[in-house]
């Protein structure tokens, strides 16, 4: 189905020359290719992947560090009109589980810096990161691994984009330590879930999150990003008392 500006459901168009995607890609892959489990990236698969709304998270943090999306076609970007409409900025945020490139955070944080009297920042927290330096001076990248009693003291809200695994290591935390939180949720099922009724593993985190707001006397809410990327997963999102 084609939408009114003339794109195809479930795809974007690179803003980058067709001509220049692959040798960019290559390039990215010889500086940083190291940076990755052995044989995660492939130009090939990459480049295949551009323009398509099914690719790996991974890839779209690609991506968006190449530069090859326009703002409006990139995930990240639709996460962060998300939180837009919730959450105020102007505060400091921890991103949990932020990705090999943290390209939400990017997103986030140079849109902080051009509030009026900016004073947000954002952290980016995850062990495998590839970049040892911010290129935003309002944003710290944190090598390491969250953890339930990760101390959130300096932070006003903590976000997470898929954070997989340590979904709900975010939401104790951030109910124990009364922080707003904001999390895309992902459809990803540990290795060992098994369901006896037919629930899936993301319903079972709603349901946590459902569970631990109320004990902290929180209210839990869910939205959707916008349809056109393609994200199966709501996001959750619960305010501080
Ligand atoms: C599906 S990726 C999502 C990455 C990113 N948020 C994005 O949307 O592109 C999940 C990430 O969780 C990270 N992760 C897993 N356990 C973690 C932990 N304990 N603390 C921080 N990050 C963790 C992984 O390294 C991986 O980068």
């Amino acid at each position: 189905m084609v939408d009114i500006e003339g794109r195809i459901n479930g795809c974007w168009i690179p803003k980058v020359d067709f001509y220049y995607l692959r040798p960019m890609i290559k390039e990215f892959i010889r500086k940083y290719g190291d940076k990755y489990p052995e044989g995660f990236l492939d130009d090939r698969k990459l480049f295949l992947k551009v323009g398509s709304y099914l690719a790996k998270m991974e890839y779209f943090q690609i991506y968006h560090y190449l530069d090859f999306m326009g703002e409006e076609d990139d995930i990240y970007y639709g996460y962060y009109k998300e939180l837009k409409k919730h959450f105020d900025i102007d505060c400091n945020i921890l991103d949990v589980a932020s990705g090999y490139i943290p390209a939400f955070g990017d997103i986030v944080a140079k849109h902080q810096i051009h509030l009026p009297n900016a004073k947000g920042t954002i952290a980016v927290c995850d062990p495998v990161l590839i970049f040892d330096e911010s290129k935003n001076a309002n944003m710290k990248l944190i090598k390491d691994k969250f953890h339930p009693g990760y101390d959130l003291s300096s932070y006003d809200l903590i976000t997470g984009i898929m954070p997989c695994t340590v979904t709900r290591d975010i939401i104790t935390a951030a109910c124990e330590q009364d922080k707003d939180f904001f999390i895309g949720l992902c459809t990803c099922t540990p290795k060992d879930y098994y369901s006896i009724d037919d629930k899936t593993y993301m319903d079972e985190n709603i349901e946590f999150a459902r569970k631990i707001c109320s004990r902290f006397d929180r209210k839990l809410d869910l939205c959707d990003l916008d349809a056109k990327y393609n994200i199966n997963s709501p996001v959750i999102y619960s305010k501080k008392r």
